[in-house]
């Protein structure tokens, strides 16, 4: 049975009756006031999210806490940077666009930390001179450029290092970035860590305040950061023994596993913390060395369970599968173009029927997009009631990060609107896409 489920909609979301009501407005309203596919972000848990992950790390670390940099890869926008910035956050971005839409809004330049395996001298340039407090320093071509563009600037720059510590995280293959074979960061296990460290130290626009390390998304072990914190502690070690000085920082990402069907649990971001800084403590007190501020990078763990997809289902059929059983095949106005999650990393998601509830018995259902390919899959199988039919309203939990983010215009459809709930009022945050829209750049 697929029902209202409270652990994977977010915080603000119930069903009323008859019909999904989130952050006080209704789904009916919200697919009648701004179409669909549509992206609702529930805005309140988005603050309540971010604030805890940030509680959470300051009642875990106490006077060594850094920051929580937001993910802007999981999902950014001004009015997003705007929550950032008001609940006093910082923003990890890792691309000049990313970054521009942190100076569209005057984001504290000092709480952004710049990322990227590639970045450009544009995207360097771009950094230092709006001020992002922390470049995190990815390979040896980045050490000489951007100490040449912080020299041009007149500027020393803070910076990480970015250590890939080898350690195996237990998910996706294409989402897991610390194992030894990754395009990240500087090998520890290779010496190269310890190399730049060293290259760095001799550039006077650099300034080294600290270690960064990210293994992975969707992760819900927390071993695997317990691991990494501790490989980077001990290369802390190593820093203190060769420079006299302890490095101030340690970093070590993001990563943190959601909820997305019935029975996953999102990571209590409370216990999290705790159970890091109970590593990080006594490791730094094996190594003897004071216990640096820790900053993480949470994305999905902040946005993702905020936001729901509405769509309208437009077809159905039913196919007959080998064993005299039949799978209904559900068809709605969206798929592939704004959730690549199912298709790119074999993701799971929910649904529920939004605009009624149905006493009808189950069937064995497949929510397929309008794409024209066969592995445009919103959901592989999920039993649903078997009256759902064109013109119902469907609603996909856990779908804010890397959803409208990662969404394409393949097959020219139009990128679908986001729009923020709270208080019984809904606003646009971001416009859907027109075909106009499409057809201007194209000359
Ligand atoms: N920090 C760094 C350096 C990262 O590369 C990432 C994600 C994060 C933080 C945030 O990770 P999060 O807390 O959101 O898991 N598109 C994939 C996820 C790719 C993550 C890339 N880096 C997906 O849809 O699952």
């Amino acid at each position: 049975m697929s029902a209202f489920d409270p652990a994977i909609f977010s915080f603000n979301s119930r069903f009323d009756s008859d019909h999904l009501v989130i952050g006080g407005v209704s789904a009916v309203d919200l697919a009648e006031q701004f179409g669909t596919p549509l992206f609702v972000v529930d805005e309140a848990d988005f603050f309540t999210r971010a604030a805890s992950w940030k509680n959470a790390l300051e009642e875990a670390f106490g006077p060594h806490a850094g920051t929580v940099y937001y993910a802007a890869k999981s999902f950014i926008s001004k009015e997003v940077a705007r929550w950032v910035s008001k609940i006093g956050i910082g923003l990890d971005v890792c691309t000049g666009g990313e970054l521009a839409v942190a100076q569209a809004i005057e984001f504290p330049a000092e709480r952004i930390e710049l990322h990227g395996n590639n970045k450009s001298e544009v995207e360097i340039r771009q950094g230092i001179e709006f001020g992002v407090g922390t470049i995190v320093i990815d390979s040896f071509v980045e050490i000489e450029r951007v100490t040449r563009i912080a020299q041009e600037l007149g500027k020393v720059q803070k910076v990480y290092i970015r250590v890939t510590p080898g350690v195996e995280a237990h998910t996706h293959e294409f989402i897991s970035t610390a194992h030894e074979d990754v395009k990240f960061g500087f090998s520890l296990a290779s010496g190269a860590a310890w190399q730049a460290i060293e290259l760095i130290k001799k550039s006077s626009s650099l300034q080294l305040s600290g270690l960064h390390s990210h293994i992975g998304s969707q992760i819900f072990n927390s071993d695997g950061f317990a691991a990494a914190a501790k490989k980077l502690i001990h290369l802390l070690a190593q820093y203190r023994d060769a420079f006299n000085s302890e490095l101030p920082e340690l970093d070590l990402g993001g990563g943190y596993g959601i909820a997305y069907v019935p029975g996953e649990v999102t990571l209590d971001p409370y216990l999290v913390m705790k159970e890091l800084a109970d590593v990080v403590k006594s490791e730094c007190a094996d190594v003897k060395i004071a216990v640096p501020r820790i900053s993480i990078e949470p994305g999905r763990a902040i946005v993702g369970p905020t936001t729901t997809t509405l769509y309208t289902v437009g077809t159905t059929k039913e196919v007959e599968l080998d064993g005299g059983i039949s799978r209904r095949y559900v068809s709605v106005d969206g798929g592939m173009s704004e959730n690549i999650r199912p298709a790119l990393y074999g993701a799971e998601y929910f649904a529920i029927i939004a605009n009624r509830s149905s006493q009808s018995e189950q069937a064995n259902t497949r929510i397929v997009g309008k794409h024209c390919e066969t592995g445009d899959i919103v959901i592989h199988e999920i039993e649903l009631s078997s009256d759902l039919g064109p013109g119902d309203l469907l609603a996909i939990p856990a779908t804010g990060a890397y959803g409208r983010s990662m969404a394409s215009n393949y097959n020219h459809l139009p990128r679908p609107a986001v729009v923020a709930v709270i208080n019984g009022k809904a606003r646009i945050i971001v416009r859907r896409e027109s075909i106009a829209d499409l057809l201007a750049l194209d000359l």
